[in-house]
């Protein structure tokens, strides 16, 4: 059996009951980290990358980087420096690269720097169908030929030059990805439409740390002018918001107090004021938040929109929250249609959720009951783990290899907020685990 395969049986065994109450600190963000890590190769001389999460994805894109001659070094846990003089192919092949979504952030940056590049179609969570197309309208417009054939996506180009660009929808994704291209394009590229979220300016503040031109990330109108080189730089990632978003919502699921560190607070606010209009407390201070639950959850209503809307990387944990209120909202999902697959499982668990087209009735119930559920994907299965530590009873989390994809240390910090966690690979003691936790 693969180690991969091994992985897919990890789970966890969760007692429910205790409010998770202390400190955690929030790691860097994931979804910058991976289109950081690829833009790195981009520059012939070193970079160095801190506060780099030690996720699964991120780890993924590095394996396929070192595959094509990217030398990496891993001088610590959340350090690594980076060096892109040696790619000897720009054809990927590592074949989990497939696996993580952001495997297209490869194409931008090798694309930029040798005007050529294959990587395989990505696959990523299962939310909904993931089109490719503003990606690949970006890289014709520079000037490129780019296809989808034989479940790879190709570009190449003999020169690349700058255009004005109109994105028909708010696309993270490609918005990034033509962004990376686009300063080792010849004059001036403007990208209209262009999505706004934290990690779009801190992939933009590190390529012109790279000697990069870019203007307006951060707001709906990019501006690059191409550069011919990019030079070595060091650079610490910006904080996972949507981790640090878990973990505020998961003081209003266990009724907790928890102080997230490590965060900036601009980047939680549609999150603290969801929270607010819940009746739990957010104090922020320059770092940090601090969310208090309240025995009274307020029900309310959510639509997920880009940047600065709700995230749709934090509407399960919101639903799972909202599934305890005293009262009934409606979750509105509007950027990916299929990322309500949590809401049969926490029915299993005694929540009363009808889900109808891209929108979940959620009416409160009292309580969570403890039951056998699955991950169905990345956010969700962190949800499930809230959902199992504010339910009575113990609980098993199956397809934990998920939540290994964007959280570290996921059950380590719980546990640190007195969260009853354990991990567990294989064969389940559920019976050693229930009567050695009833007497804690
Ligand atoms: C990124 C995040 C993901 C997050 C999402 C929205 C990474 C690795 N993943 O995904 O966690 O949930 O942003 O914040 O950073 N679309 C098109 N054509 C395209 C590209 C996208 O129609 O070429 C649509 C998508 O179907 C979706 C919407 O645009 O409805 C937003 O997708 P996008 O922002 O691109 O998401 P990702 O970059 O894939």
């Amino acid at each position: 059996m693969s180690v991969g395969n091994k992985l897919e049986m990890d789970r966890y065994m969760v007692r429910g009951g205790n409010p998770l109450k202390g400190e955690v600190v929030i790691g860097g963000a994931k979804n910058a980290a991976l289109a950081i890590l690829a833009a790195a190769l981009m520059s012939d001389e070193t970079v160095t990358i801190e506060n780099l999460p030690d996720v699964r994805d991120t780890n993924v894109m590095l394996d396929a980087m070192s595959e094509i001659g990217v030398v990496i070094e891993r001088v610590s846990r959340h350090k690594v420096k980076i060096n892109g003089a040696n790619v000897r192919n720009v054809n990927i092949e590592y074949e989990l690269i497939k696996k993580i979504r952001a495997s297209y952030y490869l194409i931008g940056a090798l694309l930029g720097k040798y005007k050529e590049a294959e990587v395989p179609l990505p696959g990523g969570c299962n939310i909904g169908s993931r089109p490719i197309d503003q990606h690949l309208k970006g890289f014709r417009a520079i000037g490129a030929e780019a296809n989808v054939e034989r479940g790879q996506i190709s570009a190449h180009a003999d020169r690349l030059v700058g255009a004005h660009i109109y994105m028909d929808v708010v696309t993270v994704g490609a918005t990034i990805n033509v962004m990376m291209a686009a300063c080792m394009a010849e004059g001036k590229t403007t990208i209209e439409n262009a999505a706004k979220e934290p990690h779009v300016v801190d992939v933009a503040n590190f390529l012109n740390s790279m000697g990069a031109d870019i203007k307006g990330a951060g707001t709906d109108i990019i501006r690059i002018h191409g550069v011919e080189k990019l030079h070595g730089t060091t650079y610490s990632i910006i904080p996972d918001q949507i981790e640090a978003g878990t973990f505020m919502f998961a003081a209003a699921v266990t009724n907790g107090d928890i102080t997230v560190k490590n965060v900036i607070p601009k980047h939680l606010e549609s999150i603290s004021a969801k929270l607010i209009e819940m009746g739990c407390t957010v104090e922020e201070f320059d770092d940090t938040v601090r969310v208090k639950g309240t025995d009274h959850l307020k029900p309310t209503n959510i639509k997920t929109l880009p940047y600065p809307g709700f995230p749709t990387d934090m509407q399960p944990q919101a639903g799972v929250a909202l599934a305890l209120s005293e009262g009934t909202s409606l979750v509105t999902e509007s950027i990916f249609e299929n990322r309500f697959k949590y809401v049969d499982e926490i029915v299993r668990m005694g929540a009363d959720v009808k889900v109808e087209g891209n929108t979940a009735i959620i009416t409160g119930v009292k309580g969570y009951t403890g039951a056998r559920v699955s991950s169905p994907d990345l956010r969700a299965g962190a949800a499930l783990v809230m959902a199992a530590l504010a339910a009575d009873g113990v609980s098993i989390i199956d397809d934990i290899h998920f939540i290994e994809r964007g959280y570290e240390d996921f059950e380590v910090k719980i546990r640190k907020l007195g969260g009853i966690i354990e991990k567990c690979g294989g064969d389940i003691d559920v019976q050693k685990f229930t009567l050695k936790t009833s007497v804690v």
